[in-house]
């Protein structure tokens, strides 16, 4: 009887929902805004909704991010959604607005509060599409051993600084003829990287695929490779990349072999989708499935970690099999980004060594937003912190004033230093600063920086450098010419946001 009861009152509430589902004012289904991005993809915006009376619960999910509704007001008539989501320790928020027309739900949000309005349009989309994969437990940890690569900080091009989405096919092969003949390579620069956005969907068997910009991943790391030069590639631990694109969660073992099969030498490797699934905690060992992904492919790539300097990860980096990892978030073409991730690098010295490098990000030089002396401050501290040497601008147009700070050999050769120690801050004093790296030899380079707005003098003690005469050779890399010497230190005055760089010998 009861149980007669029971399976009534299901029955009218199944018809019950049934008739809400169809009422023409319902928000209930899941919605998709696609804005093509003209290679073939589209960034889409996903809302998953359920509307119980005036309250809308489910989720938002845009390009990487995905977000469970948390407040609502309104319905289908006007509506306003918060979502929120938990990445690594912080909380992160986004709104829609909305209203239903018809059969399109018309949604707008705004990508910063104080920024205009993006209006799209979404459509039904199959249950399920868009959804957050089912989260895939992380593995044990263990040590990945050493590839053996990276014994000297890499040193090649990567395209997000200058072209972001806008890298093709015909650009990489640009810029790998551009190294080849300007000086680059002779200069040791090596790597062509394609950072985000090259990727596509994944085939019946679940390869990854290239999107129309690279029609053919093989031939365009074979150009790359007869000239000389090396190809990277670029991709995220998570379902997706930061920029949206397809990730490699859960093809990790396939990924690493499509990039074999097509001849990449070095993979940067973005936690982007990857926060909605782990916590900072589970970094190291989400990082290892691809470490160990790129041991069993059976080609040396360069294994570059980028997850923005998170949990560590210069304690841990090197067990994953890394050869690199990004210290900080995204550097941008100014003087305030460059010096703020520059000298804060100072405590992460100890680190860095032949074959895992501290990276404080990409170089931005020639790229417009700052002056010759203060991409020659960046050339320098980047060398005193044996970073990776990433140009970051087109190499296909570049004045020489720029070329010449990119190959200068005397500053490269501080970079390339074989003993690979990171150097560290000597003294600071306002806005002067000594930086020394030990080289190999017994050799010490030194940077008098001057940030500055106006020149200053900034001067090294030679005792201060643990030497108790004046050094043999004293040379200014920049100038490309040996120093007079007399006396307990050398005292020079530094151009505004300036740098001298000495090579001191004992
Ligand atoms: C992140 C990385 C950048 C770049 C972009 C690509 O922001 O830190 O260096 O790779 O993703 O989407």
């Amino acid at each position: 009887m009861l149980t007669n009861n029971v399976s009534r009152a299901l029955c009218s509430v199944a018809v019950l929902a049934l008739a809400v589902q169809s009422t023409p004012g319902d928000l209930t289904g899941n919605w998709v805004a696609r804005s093509p991005r003209g290679d073939g993809t589209s960034r889409d915006t996903y809302l998953n909704l359920k509307q119980e009376g005036s309250r809308i619960t489910g989720s938002i999910r845009v390009t990487q991010f995905y977000y469970k509704i948390s407040e609502s007001t309104g319905g289908p008539e006007g509506f306003t959604i918060t979502g929120s989501m938990m990445d690594g320790h912080n909380e992160r928020r986004v709104t829609y607005e909305g209203k239903l027309a018809g059969d399109e739900l018309h949604i707008g949000t705004r990508p910063r509060p104080d920024a205009a309005i993006t209006e799209m349009v979404a459509h039904r989309a199959p249950a399920g599409e868009g959804a957050l994969p089912a989260r895939i437990p992380p593995p044990a940890l263990h040590q990945v051993p050493d590839n053996g690569l990276a014994r000297t900080p890499p040193m090649g091009w990567n395209s997000w600084n200058k072209f972001a989405g806008r890298v093709d096919d015909a650009a990489v092969r640009g810029m790998a003829d551009a190294m080849a003949s300007n000086g680059m390579k002779d200069a040791g620069y090596q790597y062509i990287n394609i950072d985000d956005t090259w990727e596509a969907g994944r085939d019946g068997s679940g390869n990854i695929t290239t999107n129309k910009k690279f029609p053919d991943m093989k031939a365009l790391a074979d150009y790359v490779h007869s000239k000389g030069l090396k190809i990277g590639i670029y991709s995220s631990p998570g379902p997706n990349t930061c920029a949206g694109y397809e990730g490699s969660y859960g093809h990790e073992g396939q990924d690493a072999r499509s990039y074999a099969a097509w001849g990449i030498d070095y993979l940067k490797y973005d936690w982007c989708g990857a926060r909605n699934l782990y916590t900072d905690e589970e970094m190291q060992a989400v990082y290892q499935v691809m470490g160990d992904a790129l041991r069993k492919a059976g080609r040396p790539i360069v294994y570059s970690l980028c997850q923005y300097g998170r949990a560590e990860v210069w304690k841990w980096g090197a067990e994953v099999g890394g050869n690199a990892w990004r210290t900080t978030g995204d550097i941008r073409d100014s003087w305030d980004s460059m010096t703020r991730i520059g000298f804060s690098q100072d405590p992460l010295a100890p680190w860095a060594r032949p074959g895992h490098w501290n990276d404080p990000d990409m170089l931005e030089i020639g790229n417009g937003g700052m002056n010759d002396a203060e991409y020659k401050t960046h050339m320098s501290l980047w060398s005193i912190l044996a970073a990776p040497l990433l140009a970051g601008n087109d190499l296909r147009n570049m004045p020489p004033n720029i070329l010449a700070i990119l190959t200068n050999r005397e500053v490269i050769a501080i970079n390339q230093d074989r003993d690979g120690k990171q150097g560290k801050r000597l003294s600071k004093s306002g806005d002067q600063e000594v930086w020394v790296r030990p080289l190999s030899g017994g050799a010490q380079a030194v940077g008098l920086f001057n940030r500055g707005a106006e020149p200053a003098a900034v001067t090294v003690k030679w005792a201060d450098l643990g030497m108790k005469s004046s050094p043999a050779r004293v040379r200014d890399v920049w100038s490309h010419s040996d120093v007079t010497l007399g006396g307990q230190e050398y005292s020079a005055t530094v151009p505004a946001h300036g740098v001298v760089m000495l090579r001191v010998a004992h």
